[in-house]
């Protein structure tokens, strides 16, 4: 169906040079973060930015009308942790409700959750995507530098209070939390919630990368041993994850398989960094800046060239060749 905008240019979906329907915005808000995840960070952390560097709130709100134009039907806000720059919540309320978004969401860390998520209750956000590698303590301090488990705990719990929709994130690493698996699954079915395992992407290439990976059929492997499980549909908007309903329990579990499982013939993301540059491929240096189109006010130049540069998205990584070549980079800046 192909409906009609205020700037008289057609919303119709959006198909790449491959055939995929590319319908899913990720925007980083902020590479400032609270933690200090090790899979996300370089070791001396995140650079302080100056906040003149990032797209403004009204940017953001003419760059999201206009994605939706497009053919974009779902955003994810992320960082870095979202929820520490200043004016989001009202920034989610003014483009919560834009004619053809059909899913606003949010990832975040779950620290400012205790004093936030009333508010982002009544924001429009439709769902809470929350970062949660552990539940013991310290291997919880070691992985993300030091934060407090309880304050997440807390925060994941004043959002399910709140009415919020809630999903975990997992990224198992061998050795360091990935016998914590089935604990976790007990964890989100006592609350009655959405469970991912996200395999680690070598975003710094550390030595022997492969190692630390637990790949998404291994996951899948220790849970039919100890499970029943149901494979469930995949709905248009949720992108590459295969999801599992566990018999017995109340979860569900989605299991994202980007490094091992060739899951790039089913992306449907394009991702917006901090700093207002538009990704098409998470391991490809090629970036649309956006910055420039959107200080100069015409839309209608903004959406044809988003729409030139979506269409050419890259086909597929290519971290398993090897003389493969990109350049490492911060998945806070770029919105993991
Ligand atoms: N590998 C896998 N997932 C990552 N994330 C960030 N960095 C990585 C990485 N290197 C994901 C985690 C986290 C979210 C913010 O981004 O799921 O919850
Ligand atoms: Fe912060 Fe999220 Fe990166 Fe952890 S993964 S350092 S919480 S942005």
């Amino acid at each position: 169906m192909i409906r009609t905008n205020n700037y008289g240019i057609s919303r119709n979906k959006l198909i790449d040079s491959c055939g995929r329907k590319i319908n899913y915005l990720r925007i980083s808000v902020t590479e400032r973060c609270n933690m200090r995840c090790t899979y996300c960070m370089p070791e001396n952390g995140s650079k302080k930015n100056v906040s003149g560097h990032y797209l403004s709130f009204s940017q953001l709100e003419t760059l999201v009308r206009s994605a939706v134009q497009i053919g974009m039907e779902k955003v994810r806000i992320t960082g870095g942790e979202p929820l520490l720059r200043p004016g989001l919540i009202d920034f989610l309320c003014r483009i919560g409700n834009i004619e053809g978004l059909e899913r606003l969401v949010i990832t975040t860390n779950g620290l400012l959750l205790p004093y936030l998520a009333r508010d982002l209750a009544s924001s429009g956000v439709h769902s809470l995507n929350i970062s949660l590698d552990s539940l013991n303590v310290d291997t919880f301090k070691s992985i993300t530098g030091g934060a407090d488990l309880s304050t997440v705990i807390k925060g994941i719990d004043t959002a399910l209070n709140a009415g919020l929709r809630v999903k975990l994130n997992m990224v198992p690493m061998r050795g360091i939390n990935d016998h914590e698996i089935l604990r976790m699954v007990n964890f989100a079915s006592q609350r009655g919630i959405g469970l991912r395992f996200i395999e680690y992407m070598p975003v710094y290439r550390p030595l022997n990368w492969q190692e630390k990976i637990i790949s998404g059929t291994e996951i899948l492997n220790l849970l039919k041993n100890n499970y029943d499980l149901i494979a469930q549909d995949r709905s248009p908007l949720d992108g590459p994850a295969n999801n599992y309903q566990i018999i017995g329990k109340h979860v569900t579990v989605g299991l994202i398989s980007p490094v091992y499982e060739h899951i790039c013939s089913a992306c449907n993301r394009i991702r917006i960094t901090s700093k207002g540059r538009m990704r098409s491929c998470l391991f490809s240096d090629h970036e649309l800046d956006l910055m420039p189109l959107l200080e100069s006010g015409e839309d209608a130049d903004l959406m044809r060239i988003m729409k030139n540069f979506i269409v050419h998205k890259p086909v597929s990584h290519h971290l398993h060749e090897k003389n493969q070549h990109y350049s490492s980079f911060s998945m806070a800046a770029i919105g993991g």
